[in-house]
């Protein structure tokens, strides 16, 4: 049997919600699980790509034996029915950059556990499979909408279960993504984040976070003007995005722009800004990292109100 799954980009923390706010793009990985009948060929990872996207996914990132985290994910799953993952060959077919900040690690843990699920006969529900998925990426944010599709708020509970929410997007809100040519990987922007926090920051993020959510629900342009601002985690990585600040300066002015933060853990950036303003925020994004002499590539996009979903079993 060989079963592929679809699975989402994903773009976390959105401003205020670190850790906890993420939302689905429309760029996609595709993985593909086959049972290998010869025993003893053990556990075969590929990942395959169009010749046009080959440079700028960094495939030479992807771990391709027992240790990557698209193996564990599989192991945890056959481990809570009390199996163990024999010959496997896993296929991914990527599409989503690599170390860019668009939720890769997430993508490939998701399409792995869903497409063993359906493999093992659909063992694990969607609360089962979260929650494996969570432990093994280590917080909620990008696996919840690659899982479920949408904007979504979700938490991880104590248990090691997840809690989350979709909320409503206005249709003509558009995300812009910026995604720079050099990488970034999660361990080393997490590796510059303070262990604590002061009480006032503390305090600073949990006020835009509602702001957030009051300004989705009341589709409120200029609420989300002030709640897209972060002190938990973008002040300190931010010197590890060079055009950051420069861009959140010069897109200040511009009306239908709500914000600029850092997409996950950088080094893409997102601007979310009226769909009519989305031109002209694409041509301020060119010009400013063409003058810091860093190539990017800029995508205007909605969200994609799909999660990773079984696309083929034969
Ligand atoms: N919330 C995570 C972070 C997303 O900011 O580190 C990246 O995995």
């Amino acid at each position: 049997m060989k079963v592929s799954v679809k699975v989402p980009a994903t773009i976390a923390n959105i401003g205020p919600g670190f850790d906890c706010l993420g939302l689905a793009v429309p760029i996609y990985n595709t993985i593909t699980i086959e049972e290998t009948v010869l025993p003893g060929t053990g556990v075969e990872i590929n990942v395959l790509a169009s010749e046009d996207l080959t440079d700028e996914l960094s495939l030479e990132h992807i771990q391709m034996d027992e240790n990557s985290i698209i193996y564990k994910a599989v192991e945890l799953l056959y481990n809570s029915i009390g199996q163990t993952p024999s010959e496997l060959k896993i296929t991914i077919h990527s599409e989503i950059p690599i170390a860019k900040g668009l939720g890769s690690s997430a993508s490939v843990i998701v399409g792995g556990l869903i497409a063993a699920n359906e493999l093992l006969g659909h063992p694990a529900d969607e609360a089962a499979l979260l929650s494996i998925a969570t432990e093994v990426e280590g917080h909620p944010d990008n696996i919840t909408p690659a899982i479920v599709g949408g904007i979504v708020i979700s938490s991880s509970e104590d248990d090691g279960s997840i809690i989350y929410r979709k909320l409503n997007w206005p249709e003509d809100w558009v995300l812009t993504v910026v995604i720079p040519d050099y990488e970034l990987a999660t361990e080393i922007s997490r590796s510059v984040l303070p262990k604590e926090v002061p009480m006032k920051d503390a305090v600073f993020n949990l006020q835009r976070m509602a702001m957030f959510t009051t300004a989705l629900a009341n589709k409120d342009a200029e609420l989300m003007k002030l709640a897209l601002k972060d002190k938990l985690h973008q002040p300190y990585r931010q010197k590890l995005v060079p055009g950051f600040d420069k861009i959140t300066e010069k897109l200040k002015h511009e009306d239908s722009v709500m914000g600029c933060v850092l997409s996950g853990a950088g080094p893409s950036v997102l601007v979310i800004s009226q769909k009519n303003g989305a031109d002209k925020v694409r041509e301020i994004i060119k010009e400013t990292w063409k003058d810091l002499d860093i190539n990017v590539k800029v995508v205007t996009l909605p969200i994609e109100q799909n999660g990773a979903k079984v696309v083929s079993v034969v």
